[in-house]
């Protein structure tokens, strides 16, 4: 099947026709059908069809248990409303490059898996890269299992609701031990490439970054007979925090991002008695995201006193800067340099991957495709389909040097 028809036959699942973006988050009937549509086209290529105790789909090619294996995919989970490509492109381009390869009858040496790693964006259960992280041990089963959604649901209700056995999460050395490589594609989340003129890149660094969850708890009144100066308005600390977030990271070069709230009572009429607000931070090195952190934390502190409201604040996750592995990175490069006839270029992101996770227990890298506006995370996300058939092919060269005679 063409990388086309797969692209096709992908795109309508999960998508919202009210906002033209995805809803495809862990454990719904959105990412059951993602899920269906990995093994119809694990099972239609004659590959080893698994799923591992973390919900994370595996297609092999060869024998897992010889080791040395060479894996590619990447998620099919979306952010809230989020684009076509980000996930989905490197799992497709990942089918669409063994295609190619069996096309030009290459041998393989190595074991090759194609993955869907479960839950990458945390957009159900707050914590990104879920099935990559229990699987490293990053997130441990305990954390896992108190792990709730928007409405109470906890995860292990949510995977057996899906038909999957939550008692059976936790760490997989044995799994990462069969791993000599994962090289992940996804589609660029910034206009590096489009600036440069290439259709495809390496990745060389992830920032670091993380999530922290501010409590703002005031008390709830009435928004009509309430005098200004008896409030105690959570809105307004948090209001504070968000400039803060702003001003800390204009200073230091980094970005900070309150994207998610949830308010109670949340009555137009009301003032809140609670906001919890998420906050994304991420930043070239991890003193510097500290800095920013602890800067809107401090600046937070002090607005809520002077409103007369309790701040608590807890970190979510973190993820420590990842330089993806020189030599994997400077072969990939290589490969992709002979063929092209000119250097590829390397660039770093700002944006989390299951790679980042997965590099601290394998040699992990990445390739990137062109995205022309660079935006991710929204229903613009783009790119043109000759730059993901480039992918297709700049990946299967990848593999076929890695994996092939
Ligand atoms: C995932 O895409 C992230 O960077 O949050
Ligand atoms: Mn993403
Ligand atoms: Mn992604």
């Amino acid at each position: 099947m063409s990388f086309h028809s797969m692209w096709a036959e992908l795109l309508p699942v999960g998508r919202s026709s009210a906002s033209g973006g995805y809803r495809r988050f862990a454990w719904t009937g959105a990412d059951a059908d993602c899920r269906a549509w990995f093994k119809d086209q694990a099972e239609s290529r004659g590959l080893a069809y698994e799923v591992d105790r973390n919900g994370n789909q595996w297609a092999w090619l060869g024998d897992p248990a010889a080791g040395d294996a060479v894996v590619t995919g990447s998620h099919l989970d979306s952010v809230p409303d989020g684009g076509a490509f980000d996930g989905p492109l490197g799992v497709v381009s990942s089918f669409a490059a063994l295609d190619e390869l069996r096309g030009r009858g290459a041998r393989f040496t190595r074991p090759l898996a194609i993955a869907n790693f479960g839950d990458e964006e945390g957009a159900r259960f707050g914590i990104a890269c879920a099935g990559s992280r229990l699987t490293t041990g990053q997130l441990t089963a305990e954390q896992a299992h108190r792990l709730t959604d928007a409405d109470g649901v906890t995860l292990p209700q949510a995977m057996e609701r899906a038909g999957y056995d939550p008692s059976r999460l936790g760490p997989d050395p044995e799994r990462l031990a069969r791993i000599g490589a994962f090289v992940e594609l996804h589609v660029e989340q910034g206009r590096a490439l489009d600036l440069s003129g290439d259709a495809v890149g390496v990745a060389s660094a992830i920032w670091p970054h993380g999530r922290w969850r501010f409590d703002f708890r005031g008390e709830a009144n009435h928004a009509g007979t309430t005098r200004l100066v008896d409030r105690r308005d959570p809105m307004l600390p948090y209001a504070e925090a968000v400039l803060a977030a702003r001003g800390e990271a204009e200073r230091a070069g980094a970005v900070a991002t309150f994207g998610k709230i949830s308010v109670e009572p949340n009555g137009v009429n009301a003032i809140p008695s609670l906001v919890r607000a998420w906050l994304d931070s991420r930043a070239p090195d991890e003193p510097t995201l500290d800095t920013v952190v602890t800067g809107i934390e401090k600046a937070a502190r002090g607005h809520a006193a002077t409103y007369g409201v309790e701040l608590a604040v807890s970190r979510e996750s973190f993820t420590p800067v990842v330089e993806f592995e020189h030599a994997l990175r400077d072969e990939l490069t290589r490969i992709l340099g002979e063929k092209a006839g000119r250097p590829v270029p390397v660039l770093g992101t700002g944006a989390g991957h299951d790679a980042g996770i997965l590099s601290a227990a394998v040699p992990t890298a990445m390739l990137f495709v062109r995205n022309p506006t660079g935006v991710s995370h929204s229903p613009a996300e783009f790119a043109a389909e000759d730059d993901c058939v480039t992918g297709v092919t700049a990946l299967a060269d990848v593999l076929e040097g890695l994996a092939c005679k």
